[in-house]
């Protein structure tokens, strides 16, 4: 649940056998396994009947042929502390660092010190120019309510109250959104209730309030706080408040709250970014390099009874759709003094050069910057990360680890949680089983592994196995699939969804996400931070040992035959005007590889890296032309979830709104065929080499 990191760490493991690995911290999940593949396979090989025993294939160094040490998955699993977990996270909490100030600069100096230390090869600190955005520290934000005189009946505070020591620091950022633009407005208020298509849709259906000219309210969760802004934009409103209802960030106990309990006490704030685009605002779609062309900065300002059931939340009101004030005249205002301003920040990237084929690589990674101290989101992962680089920095020599995926952690402590492309879900599911349940009921239960409690908890209907969604682009992950179609998974231990309905951990960007909270609250003993890192250390490992690339082709497929299934639901009666059948298309050729040669075994998991590359269309998607994935990326009404075939949705979508359905209809023809290319390019990725055309 992240957007817009303006740093970001990655480590990435290039895969290596007979030579150590480290971490690196890059901005990509790349892959870096068949120089395993190949050495595994050669040792395979060199004893196949056919050939002279004991006599390697000619150009293989001896080492590629042995099959990786099994102990090393062990060593690596077990090799990850608690404490130390514990102490990083200690150490990137020190103080808040947020995106482009200088102690989030530092930060990425101690972690580049870090991984030297640790003895990566190959470690940078890259500077990148831009543009962040800040409330004005002297003149701060604020929401005002005004009598029909004008006279200030009510002016929310302008900071959060300090209540444990450790939020007394100084730099804590006040409660602010990002990338609003300035202004001093006032309206009547319409209370939208979660701000989504589906709740606009209900007041202009069903009630005579129009958010035109007005202050929309809306309560934080459910979809992306952007997407709230941008629905109400279209509609016309002047402006925009959030809040976090107690119905959403509380059990109901006002006492249960920080710093006794996780619950969101209530002078707590959400930060945020309100930015939907790709990347830097003013480099869209290329890296804001010192000498990149910037586009100017275009300061457009947000064009300006009771309620259902389940618009209500928790506070001792009655909850009204407002568009007038019970007392004639009053008025609320809205002030924002925030800014845009380009600064400089840092990726801090480290290589572990591979031994066999340093051209192949594995990424790992995690953004830096809070938005105060961050303790969770992001220095959880961070914290796990650094762990996993000392494990193997102290196993070199043995093996080979490699991860594609940016991961983060430590939501919550009831069970794991995944977002992931499908080709990875085998590596995930292997991992999860081999990592021992930090809980201790759980495994009395019967639930030995973390699979087992994930899987008790999130079974996914229909299949035998744990539930895995598709990623939106809530986090790091994003470009890598959206760009260049690098399989990626986020995993996280979270707290249970089917028992608390939360859109996320209550404390979400609050200042009061500090370390007490994970270290006395939320973590205690750091087992849930050493369990998720353990299934990522193991993935990484995976990842770079197994012989052919633990990617299983059918998970794809059975995905892809979902999606259709239920895009056919949603849209089927429109949709057989025009005889599109997608799923048959596509086929499962793979099975049919020769793994008796090192040739077809690299063949093969180059033909495994590229499938999902298949899917990335350089034209873009319809009108979001900076997103190339044309079957999974996320969904353009709310930037927090995956959308599956988003070209279609999108069109469809707008057909059944009513939007000028003749030019959508086009759009769909279009796309289809389009969508018809990608997928036989698929097949033709995994067909016989010499014979890969396509007859149309
Ligand atoms: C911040 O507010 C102060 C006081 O109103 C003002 O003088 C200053 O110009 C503002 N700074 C920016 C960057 O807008
Ligand atoms: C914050 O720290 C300062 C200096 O240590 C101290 O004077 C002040 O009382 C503290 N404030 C709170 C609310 O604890
Ligand atoms: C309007 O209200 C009816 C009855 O409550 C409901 O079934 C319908 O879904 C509402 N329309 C929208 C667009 O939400
Ligand atoms: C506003 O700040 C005051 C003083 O720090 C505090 O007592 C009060 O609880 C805060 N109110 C809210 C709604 O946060
Ligand atoms: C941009 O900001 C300037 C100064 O605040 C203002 O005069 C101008 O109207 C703004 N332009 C737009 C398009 O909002
Ligand atoms: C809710 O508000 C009403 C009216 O102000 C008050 O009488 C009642 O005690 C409140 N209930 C709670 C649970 O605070
Ligand atoms: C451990 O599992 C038990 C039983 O499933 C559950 O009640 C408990 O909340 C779990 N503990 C944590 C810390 O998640
Ligand atoms: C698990 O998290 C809950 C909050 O969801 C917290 O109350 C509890 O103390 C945590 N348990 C452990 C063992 O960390
Ligand atoms: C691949 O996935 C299919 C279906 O999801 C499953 O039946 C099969 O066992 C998987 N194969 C491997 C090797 O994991
Ligand atoms: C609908 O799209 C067509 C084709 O692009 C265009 O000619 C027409 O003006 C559009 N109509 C409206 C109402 O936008």
């Amino acid at each position: 649940m992240e957007e817009l990191h303006s740093s970001t760490e990655n480590v990435y493991y290039r895969r290596s056998q007979s030579r150590n690995n480290r971490c690196i911290i890059i901005l990509t999940i790349v892959v870096a396994i068949v120089a395993f593949v190949v050495g595994i396979l050669i040792g395979r090989y060199a004893t196949c009947p056919e050939m002279e025993t004991n006599d390697p294939v000619h150009g293989f160094p001896e080492e590629l042929m042995k099959d990786a040490d099994p102990e090393i998955s062990k060593l690596l699993i077990n090799g990850m502390n608690s404490d130390k977990i514990r102490q990083n996270l200690k150490m990137l909490t020190e103080k808040p660092h947020l995106g482009g100030t200088d102690e989030n600069h530092e930060l990425g100096r101690k972690l580049k010190e870090f991984w030297e230390e640790n003895g990566l090869d190959h470690v940078v600190l890259a500077p990148y120019k831009v543009q962040l955005s800040y409330p004005n520290m002297s003149n701060l934000n604020y929401v005002e309510l005004l009598d029909d005189q004008g006279n200030s009946m009510y002016k929310s505070n302008l900071t959060e109250p300090i209540l444990t020591p450790e939020e007394n620091k100084t730099g804590v950022v006040p409660p602010f959104n990002a990338y609003s633009p300035p202004g001093d407005i006032q309206g009547v208020i319409v209370y939208v209730n979660y701000g989504r298509v589906e709740d606009h849709e209900y007041l202009e259906q069903n009630t005579s309030v129009s958010v035109k000219g007005k202050i929309v309210l809306a309560r934080y969760g459910k979809i992306f706080r952007g997407d709230k802004v941008k629905q109400a934009e279209i509609r016309g409103a002047i402006g925009i408040i959030l809040y976090s209802d107690p119905d959403d960030i509380t059990a109901g106990d006002v006492d249960k709250v920080y710093p006794n309990d996780w619950w969101l006490p209530p002078s707590g704030a959400q930060r945020g970014s309100i930015y939907i685009g790709v990347g830097d605002p003013l480099t869209p779609g290329y890296p804001a390099t010192e000498w990149a062309y910037r586009k100017r900065d275009p300061n457009e300002s947000l064009a300006g009874g009771v309620v259902p059931e389940d618009w209500r939340g928790k506070m001792n009101v009655t909850y009204r759709f407002g568009d007038a004030f019970q007392n004639q005249g009053w008025k609320a205002r809205i002030f924002i003094t925030t800014h845009s301003k380009v600064v400089t920040t840092y990726n801090v990237m480290g290589i572990i050069r591979g031994a066999v084929e340093p051209d192949r690589y594995v990424l790992v990674g995690n953004h830096r910057d809070a938005w105060v101290f961050g303790a969770l989101d992001p220095s959880s992962g961070t914290a796990t990360m650094m762990e996993m680089s000392r494990v193997i920095g102290q196993l070199l020599g043995s093996g080979g680890v490699w991860a594609r995926g940016l991961h983060r952690m430590g939501r919550g402590n009831s069970t794991l949680r995944a977002l992931g492309t499908p080709l990875l879900y085998r590596s995930l599911y292997s991992a999860t089983k081999k990592v021992p349940n930090p809980n201790s009921t759980e495994v009395a239960a019967g639930r030995s592994t973390v699979y087992d409690t994930w899987y008790n908890t999130y079974p996914w209907q229909g299949y035998h196995r744990p539930e895995v969604k598709l990623p939106g682009s809530g986090s790091d992950y994003a470009p890598f699939r959206d760009r260049i179609g690098i399989p990626c998974v986020d995993i996280r231990y979270s707290w249970n969804k089917n028992k608390l309905k939360l859109s996320s951990y209550p404390m979400y960007h609050s200042v009061y996400e500090t370390f007490y909270l994970v270290d006395r609250i939320m973590d205690i003993g750091f087992k849930y931070h050493t369990a998720v890192g353990q299934v990522w250390i193991e993935m990484a490992r995976q990842l770079s040992d197994e012989v052919i690339l633990p990617f299983n082709v059918t998970d794809l497929t059975n995905v892809i035959e979902d999606q259709t299934d239920s895009l056919l639901d949603r849209f089927g009666q429109l949709l057989s005007d025009n005889q599109v059948d997608i799923v048959e298309r596509f086929e499962n050729k793979l099975e049919e590889v020769d793994k008796t040669n090192p040739y077809v075994v690299r063949q093969v998991n180059d033909q495994l890296m590229n499938i999902e590359k298949a899917f990335i269309d350089p034209n873009g998607l319809p009108g979001r032309k900076y997103k190339h994935h044309l079957l999974f990326t996320e969904s353009s009404v709310d930037n927090y979830a995956g959308s599956s075939y988003p070209g279609l949705s999108d069109a469809l979508t707008r057909i059944v709104h009513g939007d000028n359905a003749t030019q959508q209809w086009e759009v769909v023809h279009k796309h289809f065929s389009v969508l018809l290319f990608v997928l036989q390019s698929a097949q033709s990725v995994i067909r016989d080499v010499s014979n890969f055309m396509y007859s149309y």
